[in-house]
């Protein structure tokens, strides 16, 4: 009896919804209905000049994804917009939150329903200068397809594309937008490789270059405090030393202006026994040898201090555990690499380079109204 009732119930349930042509979307601004339409407004884009400081390096520009003022505020929109999850719950500023430097705050990251993800959520400053791929591993080439990832990913949003292209040419305000961005007439012509690239356009703008470092070095505005340069001078930027003796030598891998190499290296975090034992493979995930097993990129060190925790998995909650990490030198394991080196740390050098860590907050960068959230 039960067993047929439940069969029925299935089946009116499978022709109900094979009958209805508008899946489960959830976005509270789209209302049901017809996905293609006319666009009538203007659709003239307006060319974006990104200013950089002549201290950092030229941006890389995507000479298939020019820079425009609306792809630029389109690509915010779509940021910090929660429609883009399965649920609207979720936006992308969930997990990269521009007061934390686009991080979460979190060790690892948490999308929709609370499901955790394995890896820590990334700064997203800067990364018009990085050339190396993106993610921890590299496995995004461009910045453009990196943004189809989160959406996609059952973890973080877990919202499908095609749904997504649904509520957004449903949505009064959208349309408008991504055919000024775009060209498009009809709203069934706007792409998710449209929504990727007008986010990846905004992340492009968001330069940090103004910390008290800059206007020490660089704008000669301001001055280091006798810690700040001791911390600068005699241990993250080694120079002159004597042979055999041990240093910290951060600036071998996380180099200014950028203060990030973006190349992958073993930083010696992981203590495994053979090349086939990291719990997380890096970029030997993506390349699929084994010598690159256990390599991360270097990331940036700009606006450290308000990004904890640190590491690809989030493992060290403060700058002072990462400095005892470091200090400690790596575990041996056979592609470490060899500027790490256990080096004395004393009290005084380990308050000196947290103070000179610090130095490279940015608070122009945390509060710029051109990176904040559009709807508020
Ligand atoms: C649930 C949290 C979460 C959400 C939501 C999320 N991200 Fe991320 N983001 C992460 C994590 C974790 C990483 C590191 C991923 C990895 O290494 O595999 C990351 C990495 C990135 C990077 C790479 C940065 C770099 O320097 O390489 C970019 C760019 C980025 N996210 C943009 C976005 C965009 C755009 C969205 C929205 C479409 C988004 N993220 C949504 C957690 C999130
Ligand atoms: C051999 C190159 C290398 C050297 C030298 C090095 N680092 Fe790193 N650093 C890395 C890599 C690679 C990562 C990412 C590792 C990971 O996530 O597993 C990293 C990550 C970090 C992070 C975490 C970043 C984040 O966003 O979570 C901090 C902080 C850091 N390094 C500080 C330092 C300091 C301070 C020194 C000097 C004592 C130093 N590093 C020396 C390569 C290096």
């Amino acid at each position: 009896m039960t067993r047929w009732a439940l069969l029925l119930a299935g089946f009116l349930l499978f022709t109900a919804s094979s009958c209805d042509p508008d899946p489960v979307v959830v976005c509270p601004e789209c209302p049901a209905g017809e996905t293609d339409r006319e666009i009538t407004g203007p659709n003239i884009s307006t060319p974006y000049v990104l200013e950089v400081p002549d201290y950092m390096p030229a941006p890389i520009l995507n000479p298939d994804n020019p820079l425009t003022v609306e792809g630029i505020e389109l690509g915010r929109r779509l940021f910090y917009d929660p429609i883009l999850s399965v649920d609207s719950t979720i936006s992308c500023a969930s997990c990269h939150r521009q007061e934390l430097a686009f991080t979460d705050g979190r060790a690892l990251a948490v999308g929709v329903e609370g499901r955790m993800v394995n890896r820590s959520a990334m700064s997203l400053v800067n990364l018009a200068f990085n050339p190396n791929g993106f993610n921890w591993d590299g496995s995004a080439i461009q910045l453009w397809e990196q943004a189809i990832h989160p959406v996609e990913n059952m973890l973080e949003m877990d919202e499908s594309w095609d749904n997504v292209l649904r509520k957004l040419r449903r949505h009064p305000d959208y349309p408008q937008r991504f055919r000024a961005a775009f060209g498009v007439d009809r709203t069934s012509e706007i792409t998710r490789e449209m929504a990727a690239k007008a986010m990846a356009q905004f992340e492009r703008t968001i330069i940090s270059a103004d910390s008290h470092y800059d206007r020490v070095v660089y704008q000669n505005t301001e001055f280091f405090t006798e810690e700040e340069q001791l911390g600068a001078d005699s241990l993250f930027f080694v120079e002159d030393v004597p042979a055999g003796v041990l240093h910290p030598g951060c600036g071998h891998c996380h180099n200014q202006p950028s203060f990030g190499n973006n190349r992958f290296s073993n930083n010696g975090i992981e203590d495994v026994e053979s090349l086939e034992d990291f719990p997380d493979l890096g970029l030997g995930g993506v390349t699929g040898s084994r010598f690159d097993n256990g390599k991360f990129r270097a990331p940036t060190l700009r606006n450290i201090a308000v990004t904890a925790p640190y590491m690809h998995d989030g493992r060290f909650a403060t700058l002072e555990e990462v400095l005892d990490s470091y200090a400690a030198g790596g575990h041996g394991v056979e592609n470490e690499d060899p500027n790490i080196t256990g080096f004395p740390l004393s009290a005084r050098e380990k308050t000196a380079l947290l103070a000179f860590l610090r130095s490279l907050t940015d608070e122009t960068l945390l509060t710029d109204e051109r990176y904040a959230n559009p709807f508020e």
